[in-house]
């Protein structure tokens, strides 16, 4: 009864708004002279870690900056048992949460959960997303979708089947300087594309004691995290590469695991490691373009260094996400006597997103990714419009993940 009065209230929702909740008036800034009927969609987080903290920033700063029918309420934040819920209750007081659950499978039998967070390790995105989507729930998903593309498509089915709402959290097209670079490939600016390249780079598992496994290194342990730096940084970079350059025809790949064992935090024995802590690959794209990515947690200096440069017929852009508000331009159309790298700062009201932030010359940063995804997110449940990246589009980019791994493993060039 509970699972059709769940899925009843969601179809409503999608289809003309929230039906059984009071609609209170607001007074919006910039349409000041009509209020608008806000409408409450209620998310239930699983996972308040790194990610659960910037979901959370999203969802409550979205409404303050772009104007929506929906606004996002903080009902409850799923612990992992009873033994963290005094962390998940002060995650809740910090954040404004609610209510708290001790059992994500309980949270999401709730009638009063409308959209289920999951920010959670990777192996267990597809149960819970595939109990969401059975309960009727709207589903965010942290990516990578899943631990291989098999699985994915189970996903892809269970929403699909369900018709819930879905999106994967590939959250840098939304920074704006990458849209701005998308808007300028789709503009046909940099004409016919003849390479795309591409890094990710980390350093922070150099030291040989750094475990594996358990709640803290869990992206160490094959079992937890699917794979290593391809699924963690890589996916990152083949998502903008999917959305900015098309499909991925086929890859060929080398992997290395530089520090084979490792204690695992949840025996306290040495174990082998499972991952990879590099990989390298080169790939053909459908539009006849070179593909070359790099990802590394072993290159020293760097913490977070995903930069791509894109190389066209007649112009280039590159980006780099240590300093995210420029995009690099040159155009080759230009006249000699000036022409050069453009370094363009993205923070004028005409550049993607920007009008709803400061004033011109003023920078956002990392977290407004999340709320923009939040805020196009709220729009596309208004409009009735799909989201993009949904399980779909992060299957195609998982397909690409296994086809990575599998070329490694076997030295072979392998279609995607
Ligand atoms: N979009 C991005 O840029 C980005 C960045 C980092 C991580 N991620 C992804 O986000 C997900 C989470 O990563 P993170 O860095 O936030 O990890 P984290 O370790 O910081 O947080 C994981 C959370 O999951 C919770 N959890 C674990 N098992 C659980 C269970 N059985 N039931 C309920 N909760 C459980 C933990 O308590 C913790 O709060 C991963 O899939 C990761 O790949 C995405």
């Amino acid at each position: 009864m509970r699972f059709f009065a769940t899925r009843f209230r969601v179809a409503e929702i999608q289809r003309r708004g929230a039906p059984n909740q009071d609609p209170s008036f607001s007074l919006n800034l910039y349409y000041y002279w009509k209020p608008i009927v806000m409408k409450t969609l209620n998310v239930g987080l699983i996972g308040y870690g790194f990610m659960g903290r910037t979901h959370s920033n999203g969802y409550s700063q979205a409404p303050h900056f772009f104007t929506n029918e929906y606004r996002p309420v903080l009902k409850a934040v799923c612990a992992r048992s009873e033994d963290d819920m005094e962390a998940a209750q002060a995650f809740a007081d910090q954040w404004g949460y609610e209510s708290v659950e001790t059992d994500w499978r309980e949270m999401i039998k709730r009638d009063d959960i409308d959209i289920v967070d999951i920010c959670t390790p990777n192996h267990l995105h597809a149960e819970m997303a595939i109990a969401c989507a059975e309960a009727g729930k709207m589903i965010v998903c942290e990516k990578p979708l899943a631990m291989n593309s098999a699985q994915g498509e189970e996903m892809c089915q269970a929403v699909e089947k369900a018709g819930v709402k879905n999106m994967v959290s590939y959250n840098y097209r939304r920074i704006p300087a990458v849209t701005l670079a998308k808007q300028l490939i789709d503009e046909g600016r940099l004409g016919r594309i003849f390479h795309y390249r591409a890094n990710f780079l980390q350093d922070w598992t150099i030291n040989a004691d750094v475990p594996q496994g358990g709640a803290a290194t869990w992206r160490l342990d094959a079992k937890s995290a699917g794979s290593g730096v391809t699924g963690d940084l890589l996916a990152h970079c083949i998502d903008t590469a999917l959305w900015l350059n098309g499909e991925i025809l086929d890859v060929s790949a080398v992997t290395e695991t530089f520090i084979k064992e490792r204690v695992h935090s949840d025996t306290g024995k040495k174990q082998p490691v499972t991952i990879d802590d590099a990989c390298n690959f080169f790939c053909h794209f459908k539009n006849g373009s070179l593909g070359l990515f790099e990802s590394t947690r072993y290159a020293r200096g760097h913490k977070a260094l995903y930069t791509f440069e894109i190389n066209g017929e007649h112009a280039s852009i590159r980006w780099d996400l240590h300093d995210l508000h420029r995009l690099e331009y040159f155009d080759h159309r230009d006249d000699s006597i000036v022409r050069g790298w453009r370094n363009v700062h993205i923070s004028d009201g005409d550049m993607p997103y920007m009008d709803h932030w400061w004033v011109p010359g003023l920078n956002i940063g990392y977290e407004h990714s999340f709320v923009h995804q939040v805020a196009d997110f709220l729009k596309s449940i208004e409009t009735g419009e799909a989201f993009h990246p949904s399980f779909r589009d992060a299957l195609e980019t998982q397909k690409v993940c296994d086809a990575v791994l599998e070329s490694a493993a076997e030295r072979a060039w392998k279609n995607v």
